[in-house]
C-alpha cells in the first residue's frame, strides 16, 4: 500500500460499515460516510451525512422511564446515484457478480475512488469508476463523478440522481430502541430551468434547517439534453431521471454537484436560497476538484508528519491526520462547534464532546492554533450553562459536563444498554468531574504554545477562574486526615463508579482528580503574573473572588490529600479504598474472551460487578505521567508534602499496567507514552495498538460507529511530542529526542509562539532549522544545552551519546 493511499482491494460486505467510517470525507463543516452512491441503509451499507454541531434532542420511553438524548443527526443523503436497464431493478452490488473491486481514499487530495467491474444476471459486464470529494475549498460543496462503461453490451439505461430525506439515526445498534427520527422534510422540488433538484429538512426539536441542492449532468457517447430529464418525487425523496443510450465500450460520465446550507450558517439569507444559488453557480467536477486538492496540499504542508518506519506506520499516521483535519478545519472555525470524540463520522456517543480534546489539541496547537482557540471558545460560550450546573449541584464557579453537545447541558445518558446482557443499567460516568481540569489544562497548553495573552486575558482566565472556584467548592476539609479531599467523583477509569456493595455513586479521592484540581488552582494563582492586573481585578469582581477564597486555593495547594497504596508510597492509589478491592482473575478472562476490553459488560452479564476488582478500563493514575513532566510532578508532590522521586513513576506503571484492560482506545496512547523512555519495546507495542485502533477496529465493532479521534490525534502527538521529548516548561522549549528502534527517520514542522521550525531526526542526530521569517531569537533547550536560534539558522545535534 502506498503511504498516501488508503485502499481496499476486494468487496467484503461484512466490512462495509467499518470501511465507510474510514473512508468518510469531510471538511469540518459537514462529513459523509464512505457509503456507495447506489446504496441505502440496509444492514450492510449505512450512508450518513453529519453536520458539524448538527444536534437534535428526542425523548424515549425505555426501561420504564422517559429519557431524553441529544443526537448527532444523520441528515438527508446527497449521494444517491444509480442506474438500471429497462424494467429491471436498480443497480446494487448484491444484485451482480463483482469481477473487480478497488476502493481508495487518496489522503493527499481527499478523494474517494471506487473502481468496479461487475456482471449482471444477463451476463452484461459493466465497469464503473466513481470519484467524489467534500470540498475543502468551498465548505458548502461536494461533487462526484461516475464513469460507466458497458463492456459487452449496448442499449438504453435509466440513470437516477436523487436526494433522500427518508433518513433516521440507525447507525448504532444499541441505540435502536430509542427514538431516532429527527427530521421533517419540509420541501422538495426541481429548478424551473431544470438545472437542479432540492430538498429542505428541519430537525423536529432544535429546528435546524438544512437545504441541499443537486445538479446532475450527463455526458459521453450519447449526451442527453437536460430537457429529457424527468423529475420524480415521493415522500421525502426527490430524483432526476434520464434515459441514456449506451454504446458498447463507450463511457458515459455522470457528474453530480451538491450544495449544502443550514440555518446555522453565517452570512446567508436563507438556506434553500443559498443552496440553489450555490449549485447553479458552481464550477464543474474537474475545476472544483483542482481547487479542493490545492487546499489539501496547503494543509499537508503545515500538518504532515514524515516517519520512516514500517510502511503501515506512516500510512496510518497520515490517515489519522486526515480524519482530524476533516473534523475540524477553518470551515468549522467560527461555527461554535466542539471536537467530538468520534468525529463526524458516525453516531457513536451521539457526536458528543468529552475530555478527548486533551489528547488532540497539542497537534493543532503546534500547527493551526487558531483552531484550538476556536474550540476553546466553544467551552467559553458554554460557561453560563456550566455555572448553572455548578449552582444546581451546590457548588460555585462552573462545572462543565462530562458529555457536551449543543448548549453545554450535561448530555451523558443516565441509563445505557449492555449489549452482552441486553439489560439497561444506570450510567454514572457523568461524575467524571476531571473534565473540568482537562478544559483548564487545554487553556494552559494553548497559551504555552502560542503565548496568546489576549486570549488568556479575555477568555482563558475566566474559564480557569470559574473552574478553580468549582474545584475549591467541591473540596472539603477532613478533620481526620487534616487534609483537603474530593468525594463522590469518577476518575478516567470508567469501570469504577461506586464502592462495591453501596448505593451511593462516586468514589473518594481519585488521585488523578485531586492532583489535577491542585494543578488548576495553581494555574489560577499564577494568572495575576500573566495578565494585566486591571483584568484580574475585573474578573475577581465579576466572579466574586475574594482574598479568603484565594487563600483557600493556596491552602488546598499545600494540603490536598493524595491516596497511596502504602501510606509511605510509592504507588499512588487510584482512589481511596482501592486497596480493598479484589484482584481479578485476568487469566480466566484472557482465556475465555477474545476481547476482554469491555470487562464491565462481561462481568455485568455474569451477574458480577467490575467495581469489585482492581481492574481499570484505561489509564487513570498513569494519566499524571502522561500530562506532566517528571520535574512538574516532583514540584506538585513536594508542594503537597509528599515524597515523589522519578523512580516512583516506574513503580506505578509496573503496578497498574497488568491491571488495565485498555477498554478505551485512549489508554494505549497513555501507556505508550509513559513507557517510551523506560521500556521502548512495550511502548512500541502500545503505540502500534493505538495506531490500529480504528484501521483494524480493535474493539470489534466500535469503529463502524465512528472514528476514535483521541487515539488518532494522540498517536500523532506521540510522534510529535513524546518521541521528540518536546516539553514547554517554565517558558522554555525543551527537546530530548529518543526514537523508538523501529523509526529510522522522522521529519516534522512545528509552530512555537509564531515561529515555525522544522525537525529532522534520526537515531544519530537531530537537525533543527529555524524558518527564515523568524523575527526574534528563540532559545531552545536540547538535552540540557540551550542554543539560541535566529531566522534561517540550522543546527545539528548528535543524539547517540546520552
Ligand atoms: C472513555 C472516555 C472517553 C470516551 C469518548 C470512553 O470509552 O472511557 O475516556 O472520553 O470514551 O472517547
Amino acid at each position: 500500500m502506498e503511504d498516501w493511499k488508503f485502499s481496499y482491494e476486494n468487496w467484503v460486505p461484512e466490512e462495509q460499515a467499518l470501511r465507510e467510517t474510514l473512508c468518510t470525507l469531510g471538511n469540518g463543516y459537514f462529513a459523509t460516510r464512505g457509503a456507495a452512491e447506489e446504496s441505502s441503509a440496509d444492514g450492510i451499507n449505512y450512508p450518513g451525512t453529519y453536520l458539524a454541531g448538527g444536534y437534535n434532542r428526542l425523548k424515549s420511553d425505555i426501561a420504564g422511564r422517559t429519557i431524553e438524548n441529544e443526537d448527532l443527526v444523520n441528515w438527508p443523503n446527497w449521494l444517491p446515484l444509480t442506474f438500471r436497464h429497462p424494467k429491471e431493478k436498480w443497480f446494487g452490488l448484491s444484485e451482480v457478480t463483482v469481477v473487480y473491486f478497488k476502493q481508495e481514499v487518496d489522503l493527499k487530495t481527499g478523494v474517494l475512488t471506487r473502481q468496479l467491474r461487475f456482471r449482471d444476471k444477463s451476463n452484461r459486464e459493466t465497469s464503473l469508476t466513481s470519484r467524489r470529494f467534500v470540498s475543502m475549498d468551498q465548505p458548502h460543496l461536494a461533487a462526484m463523478l461516475w464513469e460507466l462503461t458497458p463492456e459487452n453490451w449496448s442499449g438504453p439505461i435509466e440513470i437516477r440522481s436523487a436526494l433522500d430525506g427518508n433518513i433516521c439515526n440507525l447507525g448504532v445498534a444499541r441505540y435502536r430502541q430509542l427514538s431516532n427520527c429527527h427530521l421533517n422534510i419540509t420541501e422538495t422540488g426541481e429548478a424551473e430551468n431544470h438545472n437542479f433538484i432540492y430538498l429542505v429538512a428541519e430537525t423536529n426539536q432544535s429546528r435546524v434547517r438544512m437545504a441541499m441542492a443537486a445538479r446532475t449532468r450527463i455526458s459521453g457517447s450519447l449526451p442527453t439534453d437536460c430537457s429529457e430529464y424527468v423529475y420524480k418525487k415521493r415522500k421525502g425523496f426527490i430524483a432526476q431521471h434520464a434515459i441514456v443510450n449506451c454504446e458498447k465500450q463507450q463511457s458515459i460520465r455522470v457528474e453530480k454537484v451538491v450544495a449544502v446550507y443550514t440555518s446555522r450558517d453565517l452570512a446567508i439569507s436563507e438556506p434553500a436560497l443559498e443552496a440553489k444559488n450555490s449549485v447553479e453557480r458552481a464550477a464543474g467536477f474537474s475545476e472544483l476538484l483542482e481547487e479542493h486538492s490545492r487546499v489539501w496540499g496547503l494543509l499537508w504542508k503545515r500538518c504532515d508528519v514524515i516517519v520512516s518506519s514500517t510502511e503501515r506506520t506512516q500510512q496510518v499516521l497520515r490517515l489519522h491526520i486526515f480524519h482530524l483535519l476533516q473534523t475540524v478545519s477553518v470551515h468549522s472555525a467560527g461555527m461554535d462547534v466542539g471536537l467530538p470524540a468520534r468525529g463526524w463520522h458516525g453516531e457513536a456517543y451521539r457526536g458528543h464532546i468529552f475530555w478527548d480534546e486533551l489528547f488532540i489539541f497539542s497537534f493543532l496547537n503546534f500547527r493551526i492554533p487558531e483552531l484550538t482557540r476556536d474550540l476553546l471558545m466553544y467551552r467559553y460560550r458554554r460557561l453560563p450553562e456550566a455555572r448553572l450546573a455548578a449552582r444546581e449541584a451546590g457548588y460555585r464557579g462552573a462545572m462543565f459536563p462530562w458529555q457536551s453537545g449543543s448548549n453545554g447541558r450535561e448530555e451523558s445518558q443516565i441509563i445505557h444498554m449492555n449489549p452482552k446482557s441486553g439489560r439497561w443499567i444506570p450510567d454514572n460516568t457523568f461524575r467524571q468531574r476531571h473534565i473540568n481540569a482537562a478544559v483548564a489544562y487545554n487553556v494552559w497548553q494553548y497559551y504555552q504554545t502560542t503565548n496568546n495573552v489576549t486570549f488568556l486575558s479575555w477568555y482563558g482566565a475566566e474559564i480557569v477562574f470559574e473552574i478553580a472556584l468549582f474545584w475549591s467548592s467541591l473540596t472539603t476539609w477532613s478533620e481526620e486526615k487534616q487534609r483537603f479531599e474530593i468525594k463522590g467523583v469518577v476518575g478516567p477509569d470508567e469501570y469504577h463508579t461506586q464502592y462495591p456493595g453501596t448505593d451511593s455513586t462516586g468514589l473518594n479521592n481519585n488521585a488523578y482528580t485531586n492532583l489535577m484540581a491542585v494543578w488548576v488552582l495553581q494555574f489560577a494563582l499564577k494568572l495575576p503574573d500573566l495578565i494585566h492586573y486591571e483584568r484580574i481585578e475585573e474578573l475577581y469582581a465579576k466572579l466574586h473572588i475574594s482574598e479568603p477564597e484565594v487563600q483557600r486555593w493556596r491552602d488546598i495547594c499545600k494540603l490536598m490529600f493524595i491516596p497511596f497504596l502504602d501510606p509511605v508510597g510509592p504507588v499512588i492509589s487510584q482512589f481511596e479504598g482501592y486497596e480493598k478491592l479484589q484482584e481479578l482473575d485476568w487469566n480466566k478472562y484472557r482465556k475465555t474472551e477474545d476481547d476482554m476490553l469491555r470487562l464491565d459488560r462481561i462481568l455485568e452479564s455474569e451477574g458480577d460487578d467490575v467495581n469489585r476488582y482492581k481492574a481499570s478500563k484505561q489509564a487513570d493514575v498513569l494519566m499524571l505521567f502522561y500530562l506532566f513532566s517528571t520535574e512538574k510532578l516532583i514540584e506538585l508532590f513536594s508542594m503537597l508534602g509528599y515524597r515523589f522521586t522519578p523512580e516512583c513513576i516506574a513503580e506505578n506503571i509496573a503496578y497498574y499496567e497488568p491491571r488495565t484492560s485498555h477498554g478505551s482506545t485512549l489508554s494505549t496512547i497513555v501507556h505508550a507514552w509513559v513507557l517510551a523512555r523506560s521500556d521502548r519495546k512495550r511502548s512500541w507495542g502500545d503505540f502500534q495498538t493505538a495506531l490500529l485502533s480504528d484501521v483494524e477496529d480493535i474493539q470489534g465493532g466500535t469503529t463502524p460507529e465512528g472514528i476514535h479521534l483521541g487515539a488518532m490525534a494522540g498517536s500523532v502527538d506521540l510522534v510529535q511530542r513524546c518521541f521528540t521529548g518536546l516539553v514547554i516548561y517554565n517558558d522554555e522549549l525543551l527537546l530530548n529526542p529518543v526514537l523508538p528502534d523501529k523509526i529510522y527517520y522522522m521529519e516534522l514542522r512545528l509552530k512555537y509562539r509564531e515561529h515555525w521550525f522544522s525537525l529532522r531526526i534520526t537515531q544519530e542526530k537531530l537537525v533543527l532549522a529555524a524558518d527564515k521569517e523568524w523575527t526574534d531569537e528563540i532559545a531552545i533547550n536540547i538535552r540540557g544545552t540551550v542554543t539560541r536560534f535566529k531566522a534561517g539558522e540550522v543546527h545539528e545535534f548528535p543524539l547517540k551519546q546520552s
